[in-house]
């Protein structure tokens, strides 16, 4: 499934309904058509102001509206995709049954769409033999169930039963609209780790990157067909199978096989950290204390930049993604210093690392934004690194179209 989708988000009568807010917005930012469902119950959590704010869409509710244009067939017919968030135990049994005496009820019966639930409910709820039985016949039937996490519920119970994290529901539900092997015949060069660029035969200067959002990227593009040349700086993690692996520790080394594998790409991500300057002189042998006393100088080079280069020399068809780690803690700073990049080193997209918000090198979880050509915002992301790197080939190769924020 390529392009914008029609979304109809569902939200049934839970606490967690205010979350669905959030799988809304981000929906939309990533430029998808939204329809909200909502029961009465739904709106008893959350306004309807805020539900048609956020969808820019008129919030359906009742099954007898719009009886003129079939409305209670016509938006699952419609829809790519429906999410159900939350769902409660009520709902997940009504889904189970087959039951068609409200509009979400309606709306599922008569798509053909992939569905996907995150429920939500107190532990007890969730555990009982019946909703498990109904879980399962979903499941049975191909719908796509998201947690329930466990933590803090309603009232001061806690457990599992709270509905999962905005970010990871849609997460789920993009993927499950992804046809298997939708990259198939994309040829994608991805750097990945930090440079090291040597002093002397024992000694570097290097930084923290650990490679996994890089690494993270190579195994996404692998599962979903595409041929990936890795080229690999020193990484923490170990690479997948499946890639055409290149090692290149400093940074001229990386610059000759990313230009090498160029060619013959149609997607190039600078996903590594690259060093912006080398020692102006390697030594052939160990520096000693003995000979340069108490204090050392070093001079250093700068580096080519890598990344601009390739945005220089790009084909027409080609499209240069570059990485950006930026420490400003206020997002519009933060997505200032990202379009200054963008336009300085004139890549095609910039990923915007949100580096100090609860996020760092080693981790397994990142926050993105990736900003456009012209400086537009594309994607906001956040999640395990492996979510976020589907979501960055979504928005590099098309599968989610220019925003509409
Ligand atoms: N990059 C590159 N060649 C370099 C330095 C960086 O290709 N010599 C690439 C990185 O792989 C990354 C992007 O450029 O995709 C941004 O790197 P960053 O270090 O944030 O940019 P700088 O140009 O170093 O900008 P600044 O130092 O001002 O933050």
């Amino acid at each position: 499934m390529t392009g914008s989708l029609n979304v109809v988000v569902g939200i049934t009568g839970g606490i967690a309904a205010y979350k669905a807010v959030g799988v809304i917005r981000s929906f939309v930012l990533a430029g998808h058509r939204v329809q909200v469902v909502a029961t009465q119950g739904a709106l008893r959590f959350v306004g309807r102001p805020t539900l048609e704010a956020i969808s820019r869409n008129p919030v359906h509710t009742e099954l007898y509206e719009g009886v003129a244009e079939v409305r209670h067939v016509a938006i699952g017919q419609a829809a790519d995709l429906i999410v159900i968030a939350p769902a409660t135990a009520n709902t997940i049994a009504r889904l189970a049954s087959g039951l068609a005496d409200d509009l979400l009820g309606n709306t599922v019966l008569a798509s053909t769409a992939p569905v996907v639930i995150a429920p939500a409910m107190h532990t007890e709820m969730w555990q009982n033999p019946a909703t498990q039985a109904n879980i399962a016949t979903l499941r049975s039937r191909g719908v796509t169930v998201v947690g329930p996490a466990s933590g803090q519920l309603t009232g001061t119970d806690s457990g599992p039963g709270r509905m999962e994290e905005p970010e990871t529901i849609v997460q789920a539900a993009l993927a499950a609209v992804r046809p298997a092997g939708d990259l198939t015949g994309t040829r994608i060069v991805i750097t990945a780790g930090g440079t090291r660029e040597a002093l002397d035969p024992v000694r570097f200067l290097g930084n923290r990157s650990s490679g996994k959002q890089g690494v993270a990227l190579a195994t996404a593009a692998v599962r979903r067909g595409a041929s990936v040349t890795l080229i690999a700086s020193h990484l923490d993690v170990t690479p997948p199978d499946g890639v055409t692996l290149v090692s290149a520790p400093s940074a001229t080394e990386l610059q000759h096989a990313v230009t090498d594998a160029a060619g013959a790409a149609d997607i190039i991500i600078m996903a590594a950290a690259v060093s912006d300057y080398r020692p102006a002189e390697v030594r052939d042998t160990k520096i000693k204390k003995g000979d340069t006393g108490n204090e050392l100088t070093l001079r250093l080079v700068q580096n080519p930049d890598i990344l601009a280069g390739l945005a220089a020399s790009a084909r027409p068809d080609q499209v240069i993604v570059g990485f950006a780690a930026e420490t400003a803690p206020a997002e519009d700073e933060l997505l200032a210093l990202g379009r200054a990049k963008l336009e300085r080193k004139g890549c095609d997209f910039l990923v915007v690392n949100r580096v100090g918000w609860n996020e760092g090198f080693a981790l397994d979880t990142n926050t993105v934004v990736v900003l456009a050509r012209g400086g537009k915002l594309a994607l906001e992301a956040s999640g395990s690194k492996l979510e976020v790197a589907d979501r960055i080939l979504d928005a590099v190769t098309g599968h989610v179209p220019a925003p509409v924020a």
